[in-house]
């Protein structure tokens, strides 16, 4: 690969926690003598009893992922009791509103107090340690306290991002047989409101069919918006708290006990319950945070995510809060009221590091340079992306334009399953190449390989593997630990697989190419196309429906819909409103399709498989390089897909 490489700026190199020589020498120890390593690392978390078994894991046979198995502690108590001495009148968040005038700081003092306030609740409501409790909420600080709040008493949480449907809430707290869910009246963002309750009454009426009883939905009043509400279950969460103790004891926690599910999109079927436990997330999440952004004493941190994702879960709560940091917490999103608002936000609470997605960065970068170069944005040190591959432009834009060609780029690569950052520059220690995410972190062993499973070595272009465990990595499927064999340790055994292309340069830098199996990432969220085809053949005109992705300028990938219809069934624009709005119904608004085709037939093989790759490149108009299309049970459906295709250069 030839790219243009940015050294490290000597500014970043001299404050930085890590230089290479350290980088290269942590690296080495970390991946020769893991347990040396972790033992010493393991020690950045306080242990009610301390662990004297480092790591026990196995990617072969049933799959047995343990870490600090016979230690004690606690999340809640790791973001927040430690911290009491020293910082507890610092600021633990900055919450920005959605509306720019709207800003509140909440102490580690005042954190300290909400979470135990809301443990008390919870408590007194029947929650005990190990029951799952649903949070469907908008971006606002009371969402992190419920997270902390299930943490201090040893419930499990379920985070449902506030932009998925009824259906899909429902269908999470089934699955995760929930029977408390907080929620707020509306959500706001972008000046919009969302029924986050009346989604939420709906969800429960739906798992109440499915047999899972909501007992209490516990609802924040953020907007004062109309709401049902249905007496016995329905309680406010400010007349709650304020009945409750103002402090409640962080229960000790097994570190392989279960700190929260988080439900994530695969190849196939319905969400899967991505199961993370306590105390090596809590290791990995604080590592990852402190040096992937070079975190020092006193510096404002800003993760611009919504912690319905990993993202937020790991980069807004758990890391920064375990290392004393204060966390900005973003109602809104960067548009609103205008391309500005981020680097407005920046300056008014002299943010030192942003981390966003580069799906943001392109739609910022389309508005114009003007909204950045009118704002100062002089605190800002190092900038962060996640979430899908960052395209050149976007990255030389950011880095030129929003940083001024002074603050290092961490491209950081992970996903839901990893907890945390897995391959990504150290601000001082990585040369960097726009669009690659560099180098594994401390105690991460990427391998590629090719379809049948061959190591490939050196320079080389194949699927993502890591042969070893990790403290941040899942430990199962909620409920169905077979799913999570077959899903990650069953294409190449013995290792976990990724489901990510990606490239090796001769200099031992990895750029990952995106996925290789039937997920998409639209805007960084991550989407199953056996999601979205479901819904569109739970539509009565539909007979059967194939969704792939195809790149989107801002989105990275849209979604890309062929349906074929029932016989009889004729194809109306109002027909295609119903299935929009049967996939929004369904899933919610992030997964609405961009284009639909109607296929009188798709292109299969003898045996009744779909072949994709050719429903793929016809989405991304490139019918010139179709491949073999000699195995198709009827090779004429080829022509008239190209013939109506939706996307034409
Ligand atoms: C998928 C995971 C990572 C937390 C948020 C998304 C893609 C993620 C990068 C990156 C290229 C990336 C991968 C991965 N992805 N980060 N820096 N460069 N691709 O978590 O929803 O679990 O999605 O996001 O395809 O598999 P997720």
């Amino acid at each position: 690969m030839s790219a243009k490489l940015h050294p490290v700026p000597e500014d970043a190199k001299r404050r930085a926690l890590v230089d290479n020589e350290t980088y290269l020498a942590w690296y080495e120890r970390s991946v020769m003598d893991p347990e040396g390593f972790w033992r010493e690392h393991g020690q950045r978390i306080d242990w009610f009893t301390p662990f004297t078994k480092v790591k026990n894991a196995t990617f072969s046979g049933d799959v047995s992922i343990r870490w600090f198995e016979d230690g004690t502690t606690n999340a809640a108590y790791n973001c927040i009791d430690r911290h009491l001495e020293k910082r507890g009148d610092q600021a633990a968040i900055i919450f920005e509103g959605d509306e720019p005038d709207t800003a509140r700081t909440i102490t580690y003092r005042a954190l300290h107090e909400e979470v135990c306030r809301l443990a008390n609740v919870m408590k007194a409501r029947g929650v005990a340690k190990g029951d799952r409790v649903t949070i469907y909420m908008p971006m606002v600080p009371e969402a992190a306290y419920a997270m902390l709040a299930c943490a201090r008493i040893g419930a499990v949480h379920s985070v449902v991002f506030g932009g998925f449907s009824p259906e899909a809430l429902a269908g999470r707290i089934v699955d995760a047989q929930s029977t408390f869910v907080v929620t707020a009246d509306e959500g706001v963002r972008g000046g919009k409101t969302i029924p986050l309750k009346a989604n939420a009454d709906k969800a429960c009426d739906i798992a109440g069919r499915d047999g899972v009883t909501v007992e209490t939905l516990l609802t924040l009043k953020r907007t004062g918006g109309d709401v049902a509400w249905k007496e016995g279950r329905d309680v406010w969460y400010r007349d709650e708290t304020e009945k409750v103790e103002a402090d409640c004891p962080a229960e000790e926690m097994s570190a392989e006990d279960p700190l929260f599910i988080l439900y994530t999109s695969g190849s196939t079927g319905k969400p899967k319950g991505v199961l993370h436990t306590t105390g090596g997330y809590m290791v990995w999440t604080s590592i990852t945070h402190q040096y992937v952004f070079d975190y020092h004493e006193g510096d404002i941190y800003w993760c611009a995510a919504d912690v319905g994702w990993v993202t937020g879960h790991s980069y807004i709560v758990y890391g920064p809060l375990a290392n004393g940091a204060t966390t900005v917490m973003f109602e809104g999103v960067p548009t609103y009221p205008d391309a500005s608002r981020l680097w407005q936000t920046v300056d008014k609470h002299q943010i030192n590091i942003v981390y966003t997605a580069p799906t943001a960065i392109r739609a910022l970068m389309g508005a114009g340079n003007e909204y950045v170069s009118k704002t100062s944005r002089s605190s800002l040190r190092v900038l962060g992306s996640v979430g899908e591959p960052i395209n050149p432009e976007a990255w030389e834009w950011y880095h030129t334009v929003v940083g001024e060609g002074r603050c290092p780029i961490v491209d950081t690569w992970w996903q839901t399953e990893t907890g945390g950052i897995m391959i990504t520059p150290l601000p001082g220690a990585t040369d960097l190449k726009p669009g690659s995410a560099t180098r594994p972190f401390f105690g991460v062993q990427p391998q590629l390989v090719d379809a049948e499973g061959a190591v490939l070595e050196g320079e080389a272009d194949g699927n993502l593997c890591i042969t070893d465990s990790w403290p941040g990595q899942m430990r199962t499927v909620y409920g169905d630990h077979d799913r999570f064999i077959k899903t990650y340790f069953s294409a190449y055994p013995g290792k976990y697989f990724s489901g990510d292309g990606c490239r090796r340069d001769t200099d031992g830098y990895y750029w990952i190419t995106g996925r290789v199996d039937d997920v998409i990432n639209v805007s960084g969220h991550r989407m199953g196309t056996a999601e979205v085809e479901s819904a569109l053949v739970a539509h009565e005109a539909v007979s059967e429906a194939a969704v792939v992705g195809y790149p989107h300028a801002v989105k990275g990938q849209g979604i890309y819909c062929y349906v074929t219809l029932m016989g009889g069934r004729e194809w109306s624009e109002d027909l295609r409103k119903q299935l929009v709005a049967q996939v929004r119904n369904e899933i919610g608004g992030i997964a609405t399709p961009d284009k639909i085709q109607v296929a009188p037939g798709l292109p299969k093989t003898r045996s009744g498989k779909i072949m994709r790759r050719i429903l793929r490149k016809i989405a991304e108009d490139d019918y010139g390089s179709l491949g073999d299309t000699s195995t198709l049970a009827d090779p004429g459906v080829v022509d008239d897909l190209i013939a109506n295709r939706q996307n034409r250069k």
